[in-house]
Formats: structure tokens, C-alpha cells, sequence
């Protein structure tokens, strides 16, 4: 049975959904998205990804494509129609069909987009090893914030770090970590947890907002200030968050180990409570 994706309204076989070549998404890169983790058929931190994708659509004053009510629906029924258990659900609104003009459409719907994809989030064996990342400079643009689909500069990262056998590449501005290209950075240095604070330099990571609240819960402390790779390089632990990838340790930068080159404790203890309460949230 082939996977049931959300286009518009309807849901359909992926290989019968198609969009048209003037969709701005496809044009322009004009859309926004999000990425939501389901475990155990259930959706993890389901309202702040639906936040940041209301400040999203506000930042380039885009229109919703339906209802906040619908688009639980979509998220809901794409779930029941796949099965599925643990994985993500992918969503993306583009400004619409329109004639091919820079300056934005009126009275143009939103086009919405949406599908289910399976993957082992909680006992993926990555996590036991740690991941490898590299170090690239970060080419992006200045509303890094937006959770834009012109993920180009993303791409051409990730493939470097996939060229170097490494899972992510943390992105450098002005000598400092941005994050990573679908992650976000921390180090961990005397107990203590460091990651960038939040402003258009990065996304607001809903991961990472969890780990902020469960941090606190467990009197671990983060520190909110920029770090230098070699910082990285001198950490005793370092770790990336997404939904996608939870909380991950990395243990080498551009070949290198970092601290022991294994999964340290804090690390470890932020992964485990972040799963516990995943999944006690249902
Ligand atoms: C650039 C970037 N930073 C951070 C994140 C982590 O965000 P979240 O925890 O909401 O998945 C992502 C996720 O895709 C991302 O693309």
C-alpha cells in the first residue's frame, strides 16, 4: 500500500498528488514548514510547533491554509491512514499558485502539504555511539528564524557532512556556532550546558525549548551565550536537538574527538529524561 500524503484538502497515493510548476513554493522557495515527531502514534510538543509556524506565517504575513482545528485534523488522519507509530509528520505552506512575479500574489490561497514519515527515533542505535559533525562556514540568510523551505545552504551542508562520514555540520558566523543544518548546537563544559541564545541567527528550536523546561526541572544549567569551535574542541560533551533526532550526542568535530569520544552523562541523563517525558505527555 503506497503512502497517503495531504494536498489541499484532499488526502491521496503520493504518486497522485501533484502540484502546479507556478507554485511559489517551487518557484520562489515562498513556503514555510514544519517537522512534527509522533511516537507511539502520538504527536510530541504538537502546540509549539503549530506557534512557530503561526510566527512564521505572520513574518512573511502569508495566510493560513486552513484552520488551526483542520490542520490537527490533517496532522491526525495522515497518522491513522499510514499506521503509524513512530516517526514525523512533514507540513509546508507555500504563498499559493500565481503567475511567476516577485512581489506577493493577491487574494492567492495557500497551498498546504503535508505526509507521514517513518523512523526510529527513541532506540535509534546512533544515540548509543554518539554522531560525527564538521565544521562549515554559515552562507545562510539574516531570518534564520523563519522556518523558510530554502533550504539550499542546509543541503550543500549536509552533504559536505555526509562526504566526511559525519551526521550534521555546525555552521560558523563571526567565530562563533550558529547550529547545526536541521539541528541545534550545544557543548557541555563543568556540568554546565552551553548553546546560543535565541534571535534571527537561529530557529527557535521546539526541541530545544523542551530541553530548556527539563533542564531546569533537573537543575542542569544553560548557559545562553555564542561558543567557538574551539570551545567545541575543549568540551567535555557536546549534543545537537531536533525532532528528528531528539537529543544526540556528537563526539567528534572535523575528525576530532570531543571529551572522551563517547556519550557523556549529562548528555546522556538530557536524552533520557527527554524521552520519559515524550512519552508520558500522552
Ligand atoms: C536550522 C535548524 N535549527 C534547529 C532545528 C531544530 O528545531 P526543532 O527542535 O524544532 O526540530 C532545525 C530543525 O529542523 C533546523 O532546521
Amino acid at each position: 500500500m503506497s503512502r497517503i500524503v495531504h494536498l489541499n484538502g484532499q488526502f491521496l497515493p503520493e504518486e497522485e498528488a501533484r502540484v502546479s510548476i507556478f507554485d511559489r513554493g517551487f518557484v520562489f522557495a515562498d513556503g514555510v514548514y514544519e517537522v512534527t515527531a509522533v511516537i507511539n502514534g502520538k504527536f510530541v510538543d504538537y502546540d509549539p510547533h503549530m506557534q512557530r509556524l503561526e510566527r512564521s506565517l505572520k513574518e512573511l504575513d502569508m495566510a493560513w491554509p486552513c484552520s488551526k482545528e483542520e490542520l490537527r485534523a490533517v496532522h491526525e488522519d495522515l497518522v491513522k491512514h499510514n499506521g503509524l507509530e513512530e516517526g514525523r509528520v512533514y507540513m509546508q505552506v507555500t504563498r499559493g499558485v500565481a503567475e511567476r512575479d516577485f512581489a506577493y500574489p493577491a487574494n492567492t490561497p495557500a497551498s498546504l502539504m503535508a505526509f507521514t514519515q517513518a523512523a526510529v527515533t527513541i532506540a535509534n542505535p546512533k544515540a548509543l555511539t554518539g554522531v560525527a559533525t564538521i565544521s562549515i562556514p554559515d552562507i545562510r540568510w539574516k531570518r534564520r528564524d523563519i522556518k523558510s523551505i530554502a533550504l539550499l545552504a542546509q543541503c550543500m551542508g549536509k552533504q559536505r557532512a555526509a562526504e566526511a562520514g559525519a551526521y550534521e555540520a555546525w555552521m560558523v558566523e563571526d567565530g562563533h556556532i550558529t547550529e547545526g543544518t536541521s539541528s541545534s548546537a550545544y557543548i557541555v563544559k563543568d556540568g554546565r550546558v552551553i548553546t546560543r541564545p535565541l534571535s534571527n541567527a537561529i530557529l527557535p528550536g521546539v526541541t530545544r525549548r523542551a530541553l530548556m523546561r527539563l533542564a531546569a526541572d533537573y537543575q542542569i544549567i544553560i548557559e545562553e551565550r555564542g561558543f567557538t569551535l574551539a570551545e567545541v574542541l575543549g568540551a567535555d560533551e557536546a549534543f545537537i536537538t531536533s525532532a528528528s533526532s531528539f537529543i544526540m550526542p556528537v563526539v567528534r568535530m572535523d575528525g576530532q574527538e570531543i571529551g572522551t569520544g563517547k556519550p557523556g552523562p549529562v548528555t546522556k541523563k538530557l536524552r533520557e529524561v527527554y524521552i520519559a517525558a515524550a512519552v508520558a505527555a500522552h
